[in-house]
């Protein structure tokens, strides 16, 4: 029954519903209201998707959200979420990529993660219980599997090259749609919607979009205090960034390597950046990680405020407060707060800046140069997850 809707769905993925982006107006100026749409372009433009909009699909209870897609980012990188109820079972069943390094960041809830380096002999086996603000390193050639483990949990994912989306699309169950915006379909389980990924026929025949089932691994149960097969530290001490290329890793909030940045002295004016990912651990081929902002003060000169034009493409998801962007070719501001993504493409001049304290943003940067670079340029490093108080 799964073999048949997937051959359905790979044979004619369904058709957008929503109402296309609107574009510049060809005067070269739009107002940046244009800037908010319901579903990611085609191509790259800049754009605001607002929470919860977008193309999404259901595989089983799981909803999967796209903001960022292959298209709308030129291939650079996918922006997904997840939402999903708890389940006793894994959210799909292990597997390889061995072209796609996946990034699984918790928003929110409670998700398990397993990874284990198919390129190492004997590597160990590495569980992690990931809270909010949790991240996990899933490089090419690695075995993974996760399960949802809490009933308000979204997975946030970032895949590079972009484009995997389309996985989720031809095994799904069709699109979702929610008129309220509803996370998920709040109905119990049963065993017919587990989702395809918990197919083992289903998944060993997924490689040629790059999924390699790996059906005997076994998942390790044996977690204390959130992790087994690591080092005994997971959220109680500092924890490096992956040494490497294709080493798993994973790295709860607050404990990974921070930075600081000073706006000009006595402005007020700060950034604590919070790499997850740079070009050590993916060969240049995106960045990734956490920007926490003071507000912008109506009396600092603040670097960030002068547009500049990056040379890759850009993704900021707001975790939390709200972001005030000037993106070129639109006129005046938009905002963004908890749950909006906004994507800028490069060769774009844009700034943006928080107008509320603690503004935190995840983002994702297409390749080296991206929107973390000029804060890290000039910043020192710094133990603390928040910035100084005055
Ligand atoms: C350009 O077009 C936009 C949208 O139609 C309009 O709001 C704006 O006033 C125009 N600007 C100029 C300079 O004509
Ligand atoms: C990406 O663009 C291709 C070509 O236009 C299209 O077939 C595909 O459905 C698009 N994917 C998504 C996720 O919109
Ligand atoms: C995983 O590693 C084994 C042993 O080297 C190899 O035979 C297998 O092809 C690898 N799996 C994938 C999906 O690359
Ligand atoms: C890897 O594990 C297998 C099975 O436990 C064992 O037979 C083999 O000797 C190990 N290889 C290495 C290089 O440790
Ligand atoms: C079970 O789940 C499937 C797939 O989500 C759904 O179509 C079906 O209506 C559900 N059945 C019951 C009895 O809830
Ligand atoms: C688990 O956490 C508790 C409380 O912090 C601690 O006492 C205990 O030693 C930890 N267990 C292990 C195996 O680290
Ligand atoms: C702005 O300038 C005033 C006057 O110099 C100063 O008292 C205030 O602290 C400044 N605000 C910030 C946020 O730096
Ligand atoms: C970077 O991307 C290129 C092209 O997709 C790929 O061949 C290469 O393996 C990637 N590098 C890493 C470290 O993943």
């Amino acid at each position: 029954m799964k073999a048949n809707l997937l051959a359905g769905a790979l044979a004619s993925v369904l058709p957008l519903t929503t109402a296309a982006p609107a574009l510049p107006s060809s005067n070269g100026s739009s107002n940046a209201d244009n800037l908010y749409v319901s579903t990611a372009p085609d191509t790259p433009q800049p754009y605001i998707l607002p929470k919860m909009a977008g193309r999404a699909v259901a595989v089983g209870q799981q909803i999967y959200r796209f903001s960022v897609t292959g298209n709308a980012s030129a291939g650079a990188f996918t922006l997904m979420q997840t939402n999903a109820p708890g389940s006793s079972e894994l959210g799909v069943l292990p597997h390889i990529h061995k072209k796609h390094y996946e990034n699984f960041y918790c928003t929110k809830g409670s998700f398990q993660l397993w990874a284990q380096s198919n390129t190492t002999t004997n590597a160990t086996q590495q569980a992690r219980v990931l809270t909010q603000g949790d991240y996990g390193a899933v490089p090419p050639e690695t075995i993974h599997t996760f399960q949802i483990t809490d009933p308000d949990t979204q997975l946030t994912g970032i895949i590079s090259p972009g484009g995997f989306e389309e996985l989720f699309i031809a095994i799904g169950d069709g699109d979702y749609t929610s008129s309220t915006g509803s996370e998920y379909v709040p109905a119990a389980s049963n065993s017919s919607s587990s989702g395809a990924g918990s197919s083992s026929s289903l998944i060993s025949a997924l490689e040629s979009f790059d999924v390699y089932a790996q059906l005997s691994f076994n998942p390790r149960r044996d977690l204390i205090n959130g992790t087994a097969g690591g080092a005994n530290t997971w959220h109680t001490a500092s924890t490096p960034l992956a040494v490497d290329t294709s080493s798993p890793a994973f790295v709860a909030k607050g404990y990974g390597p921070k930075y600081l940045w000073r706006g000009d002295a006595g402005s007020g004016q700060y950034a604590v950046v919070a790499p997850l990912v740079t070009e050590t651990q993916s060969g240049g081929n995106f960045t990734m990680g956490t920007i926490t902002l003071s507000p912008r003060s109506a009396n600092a000169s603040f670097a960030s405020t002068e547009k500049t034009s990056l040379p890759v493409h850009v993704a900021l998801q707001v975790e939390e407060g709200e972001v005030v962007v000037e993106i070129d070719g639109f006129a005046g501001q938009a905002r963004a707060i908890q749950g909006d993504v906004i994507f800028v493409p490069k060769d774009t001049a844009w700034s943006w800046w928080a107008s509320r304290p603690f503004t935190k943003v995840l983002y994702v940067s297409g390749g080296v140069g991206g929107v973390e670079e000029k804060f890290l340029s000039q910043a020192e490093s710094w133990n603390w997850i928040t910035y100084p108080i005055a």
